[in-house]
């Protein structure tokens, strides 16, 4: 905006027009335009995919309330997928998204799925993309996602045609690889920023944080934890209390228990179910030792685990055994309320911390 023409000390008048400072929310607008525009949502908000948490009710309140929503498929069939997705489009004509598990057994079916349906961004999670798939997905428009876990990995996917990245680190709920997310963003941030959009994960909590990993170069954030027990998240009233009850300390990484069999640490609050993850991985390595499963199956194994424990959590409430994955954020999680509130706090927090910067 152009103000009046200024007056000088001399008392002549120049014709130097001065420019009004941009408001902390106009700054955020302008940070976020990349990300905003890769997801044609009004914020550069991804609520991450959580398995049983993200189906239609949840995803569809996210995109409906200017985020951007993504369907958990998990261990899902095609056929549970496509009605999952039918289910979502009815609840909302906002653009949202589905995160695939790369070692689905049906992965390319679901593909297929997405495709049908015209998904417009696909999430391929729980490792490198695997032969074909990046092509599949793509052939029809889709935008791919994948997760970054090194400066190495996130060049690799650029080079692979993936068009943009998340870089999530071990302060997220669920699985997790063994660096921060601050140092992740530090070591991918300045080097790929500027060729695909990179959206910043684990451990955000506030608009504060949104902020600062949008000066850092990140197109926009993805948060978990924070939208678990968002109203509209259908997670039963024991999870929700467990996550209102818990602190940051609470949120702990699971322990390998057998070097011979690496399973990927998985974060969330301390319960008996980390005692039965302990007796399942003794179980799945005596298996290997006798040579009745080989390490693939063993692996899966251990997904399946998750997978029901998690559910066991969410959907039945059993949350003494079941699995309660959970981020350190999980102590900023103080009540349970509508994801606009909930989107409308963290673009409010980090529009005011923008308002304090020189431009
Ligand atoms: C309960 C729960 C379940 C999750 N399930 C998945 C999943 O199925 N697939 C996936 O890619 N990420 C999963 N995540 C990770 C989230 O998508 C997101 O990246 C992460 O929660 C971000 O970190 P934050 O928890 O610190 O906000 C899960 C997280 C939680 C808390």
């Amino acid at each position: 905006m152009v103000l009046p023409v200024a007056a000088r000390h001399d008392g002549m008048t120049q014709a130097t027009p001065i420019v009004a400072p941009l408001s902390g929310a106009e700054r955020l607008q302008r940070r976020m335009a990349r990300g905003t525009a890769f997801l044609g949502s009004q914020t550069a908000i991804i609520c991450g995919a959580m398995s049983w948490v993200s189906e239609r009710h949840l995803v569809s309140a996210i995109s409906n309330a200017g985020g951007f929503g993504l369907i958990a498929c998990g261990a899902m069939t095609p056929e549970l997928l496509d009605a999952e997705i039918a289910a979502t489009k009815a609840m909302t004509d906002k653009p949202f998204g589905v995160n695939l598990i790369t070692m689905h057994p049906a992965l390319f079916d679901l593909i297929e799925v997405c495709s049908r349906h015209g998904v417009g961004h696909v999430v391929l999670a729980g490792g490198l993309p695997p032969a074909g798939s990046i092509d599949a997905i793509k052939a029809k428009g889709a935008k791919l996602i994948c997760f970054a876990p090194a400066l190495s990995l996130a060049k690799k996917l650029i080079r692979s045609g993936v068009d943009a990245l998340v870089v999530e680190g071990m302060e997220a709920g669920g699985h997790i690889g063994p660096v921060s997310t601050s140092v992740l963003a530090q070591e991918i941030l300045p080097d790929v920023a500027d060729k695909v959009p990179v959206f910043v994960a684990g451990g955000i909590g506030r608009g504060e944080a949104i902020a600062a990993y949008l000066d850092m170069g990140a197109a926009g954030v993805q948060l978990g934890t924070r939208f678990a027990c968002a109203t509209e998240s259908i997670a039963h009233p024991n999870f929700k209390k467990a996550f209102l009850r818990a602190s940051a300390r609470d949120a702990v990484a699971s322990v390998q228990i057998d070097p011979r069999l690496p399973v990927i640490p998985v974060r969330a609050l301390k319960n008996a179910g980390a005692d039965l993850f302990t007796a399942k991985q003794r179980e799945v390595a005596q298996a290997l030792d006798e040579g009745t499963i080989a390490m693939g199956e063993a692996q899966l194994q251990i997904e399946h685990y998750w997978a029901g424990a998690l559910r066991r959590a969410v959907i039945e409430g059993d949350v003494e055994h079941g699995s309660l994955m959970a981020g350190q954020s999980v102590g900023m999680v103080t009540k349970e309320e509508p994801v606009a509130d909930i989107i409308a706090s963290l673009m409010e927090e980090a529009a005011a911390a923008l308002a304090q910067r020189a431009a």
